[in-house]
């Protein structure tokens, strides 16, 4: 499994205006699809096009369209639908796959409470959207979702990862690859990446 920290000075930018804990909810949801948009432009650097011509204004002209590849943008409830409209915006013809997952309180691990699936799944790119890449098990869980389902391409789009959680997705999952605006330090106690954004779902939502 790659990481790919997407290391741009637009990024870095936005990114401290989301660290900010005095940002608006209006703000902190506009700058994470914005954020969204810069990830998923690097995710896609790897698509490959067919050369076909149009008429032009000054006559035939060749172009390039994106060729044999079928998206499904998969946000998991809640936190990820707060990337799902600057994804929506670079790939309009995306379908969108939903995950529900809530963590059972004696194992601590998420369970699966919603699944609807684009279909057609094992012939499409997944790219998995959580703001929050924190212990990896919401993650894991979304992934083995996919697989069980023969979806075989899969990838990730996080604000911030924690290096606890790539390390465990690395474990399990070694082929996904994973983009992210940064690796934070750590994971508390709570199981909150610091320095973080806090909880990006409340932020998203405006129920901090
Ligand atoms: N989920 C969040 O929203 N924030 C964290 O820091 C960790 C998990």
């Amino acid at each position: 499994m790659a990481v790919h920290v997407v290391d741009h000075p637009l990024v870095r930018h936005k990114l401290g205006i989301l660290r900010k804990d005095s940002t608006s909810t209006s703000e902190f949801r506009s700058v994470s699809n914005e954020i969204a948009r810069l990830l998923i432009y690097e995710a896609t650097k790897g698509f490959s096009t067919e050369k076909h011509t149009v008429q032009g204004w000054a006559g035939p002209v060749e172009v390039e369209a994106i060729s044999g590849k079928m998206v499904t943008i998969v946000p998991i409830l809640r936190a990820g639908l707060g990337l799902m409209d600057g994804v929506l915006d670079m790939i309009p013809g995306a379908k969108i796959s939903v995950v529900g997952l809530y963590r059972n309180e004696e194992t601590l691990e998420p369970v699966e409470y919603y699944a609807k699936l684009a279909r057609n799944i094992e012939s499409r790119l997944a790219i998995i959207l959580d703001p929050m890449l924190a212990t990896g098990g919401s993650l894991i869980a979304t992934i083995d979702i996919l697989k069980k389902r023969g979806c075989r391409h899969i990838c990730s789009l996080n604000l911030v990862c924690a290096p606890e959680g790539i390390a465990r997705v690395q474990a399990k999952h070694p082929d996904v690859e994973i983009y992210t605006a940064a690796v934070d330090s750590h994971l508390n106690e709570h199981g909150y990446i610091i320095p973080g954004l806090g909880d990006a779902g409340d932020r998203i939502f405006g129920t901090k």
